[in-house]
């Protein structure tokens, strides 16, 4: 990085640095839109842009990019995902505490390459049944491992039988007998499973499927050959897993301010649900609410640092100055700024209450920085554009609708009109409240519509895989990167130079006068 002359008087009187620039517009809170970030000189390529995060000594990331606790977004295959291309998944508490220590053992576990819980069918089913339950949830694959009563591999259904040709005949009329089928007993995975399925496969011309199985044939498993050979390639990507010490992939998981029975923070209950997710290997715990400037959030935190005093804690939402300092002080690392941004809330509508995000942002950053404490932008970042101007002041985002629309979100495609969907629903919807967030609200367990609902349910048209949406993401991210001569994350927040812009202007940014035959990128 490198700003070779002094700074010009003209650009500075129109790009200003972060400070000038929002303490001049104070009494007026803006958002992404609202501004955009000037041009500095470069000697930076955007391919050798590096994207590294250091959320806390103990919690570095190699994208700066987390997707959202949301029950429509992340579960262990979006943790999976996301850790996997280098960020980080929240797996959401929308789910009983036992469910969501599966789903954090799920990503602990993940050995990459190896589809962990396959579908699998029975042997008395019909394949007519099988083909249909493949139309209906829209399943990408047509292999299924066949198992008997008692839980034990009893053959494979070929995806060349799935077929309605031979809807009448039963799975186990078609299916590859048990003999035939090949498996591998788990025990000989170790040390390098891929590298193992990679070396069965090339000793297997023609094999494209390798189950893993134990001494008594219950099923761990299933590799395919298309992904053993995509992972082969991506170990020349330049954004690598995060990983812990022990090479497993990074998960967090989210936790309310849970109250027992009497309204007080349930301190015990909260503290044996950390320590179980602890014993599945989590990394890092959110204490997501609404408010987080609150009594009750302050208390959760406290009892979590107590009780782990080195397992980073990620709090929030707040976005005040006072806000983050509480926070720190109560013993979180990092702080979820954003309150009524997001693409589903109607906080600010409802409640009357919230900042536009890029405001709070610069607030809640100054605030973090004398507190030493990191921060990361959570809510309203609908493109790539968003997520350079979100990281000029914060260490990290958080996105739920960028993501929603992926494979890896929870959660069936619907097919409207020809067009394919999900469902994404803010967790402070009547829906998702109802099945267990309202807490997250400063609400009792909603069992009725009275309680007032602070997101929206909507849908998210299918998009792709996570690996897709971020590589759109992260081109966009490097590209601002380059017109900003910063090689990383810390030199972006030296470099960024903010000027308002006006909604001419706004329309100025996108495509305009033309018709479009094809969307650009994100
Ligand atoms: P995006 O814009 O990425 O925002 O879809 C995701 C973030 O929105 C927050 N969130 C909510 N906020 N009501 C709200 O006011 C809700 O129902 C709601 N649900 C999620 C949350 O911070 C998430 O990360």
């Amino acid at each position: 990085m490198a700003d070779t002359n002094e700074p010009n008087l003209i650009d500075s009187g129109f790009y200003q640095q972060a400070d000038k620039f929002f303490m001049a517009q104070s009494g007026l809170a803006l958002t992404y839109d609202d501004v955009t970030l000037a041009t500095r000189y470069s000697e930076i390529l955007p391919r050798d842009t590096n994207l590294n995060t250091s959320l806390t000594d103990n919690l570095r990331l190699n994208l700066p990019i987390i997707s959202a606790d949301m029950d429509t977004v992340t579960e262990s295959a979006m943790a999976i995902a996301m850790a996997l291309n280098g960020g980080l998944g929240l797996i959401h508490y929308n789910m009983s505490e036992k469910a969501q220590l599966k789903e954090v053992g799920r990503v602990k576990n993940h050995v990459h390459g190896l589809i962990q819980d396959p579908i699998t069918v029975s042997p008395d089913q019909m394949v007519g049944e099988v083909v249909d339950m493949m139309e209906e949830r829209k399943f990408a694959f047509s292999t299924f491992p066949v198992m008997d009563s008692s839980g034990r591999l009893a053959g494979l259904l070929s995806g060349s039988v799935v077929k309605p040709r031979y809807a009448h005949r039963t799975v186990i009329d078609a299916m590859i007998v048990r003999d035939q089928v090949h498996a591998i007993n788990q025990k000989e995975l170790d040390p390098d499973p891929i590298a193992v399925a990679d070396q069965f496969f090339t000793d297997h011309p023609g094999i494209n499927k390798l189950l893993v199985v134990d001494d008594e044939d219950h099923l761990h498993g299933l590799f395919t050959m298309s992904d053993v050979e995509r992972i082969a390639q991506e170990k020349q990507a330049q954004f690598k897993p995060t990983r812990d010490a022990e090479f497993r992939l990074l998960c967090g998981a989210a936790i309310s301010a849970t109250r027992n029975a009497f309204g007080e923070i349930d301190r015990e209950s909260i503290r044996e649900h950390v320590d179980a997710l602890m014993d599945r290997g989590l990394d890092v715990v959110a204490v997501s609410t609404a408010h987080g400037h609150t009594k009750g959030v302050g208390e959760t935190v406290r009892v979590i640092r107590d009780a782990h005093p080195s397992l980073p804690i990620i709090a929030g939402n707040v976005t005040s100055a006072e806000g983050v300092e509480f926070l720190a002080e109560c013993g979180a690392n990092t702080i979820k700024v954003g309150q009524g941004p997001g693409s589903i809330c109607t906080t600010r509508i409802v409640a009357g209450v919230g900042v536009p995000q890029l405001t709070a942002l610069y607030v809640a950053s100054r605030a973090a920085r004398e507190a030493g404490v990191t921060i990361i932008a959570d809510g309203g970042i609908a493109k790539s554009g968003d997520i350079v101007k979100a990281l000029t002041l914060a260490d990290s985002v958080i996105c739920g609708s960028l993501f929603a629309g992926c494979a890896e979100a929870p959660g069936q495609i619907m097919e409207i009109s020809g067009k394919l969907y999900k469902q994404y629903r803010g967790m402070g919807s009547l829906a998702a409240m109802k099945a267990g967030s309202a807490a997250r609200y400063g609400h009792q367990k909603a069992g009725n519509n009275k309680v007032a609902a602070e997101g929206v349910e909507a849908l998210k048209e299918v998009s792709g895989s996570v690996d897709q949406v971020l590589t759109q993401l992260i081109g966009g991210i490097q590209s601002g990167m380059g017109y900003l001569g910063s090689a990383n994350l810390g030199d972006l927040q030296k470099q960024a130079r903010y000027i308002r812009i006006s909604s001419a202007g706004q329309r100025e940014a996108g495509a305009h006068d033309v018709i479009e035959m094809k969307a650009g990128g994100s």
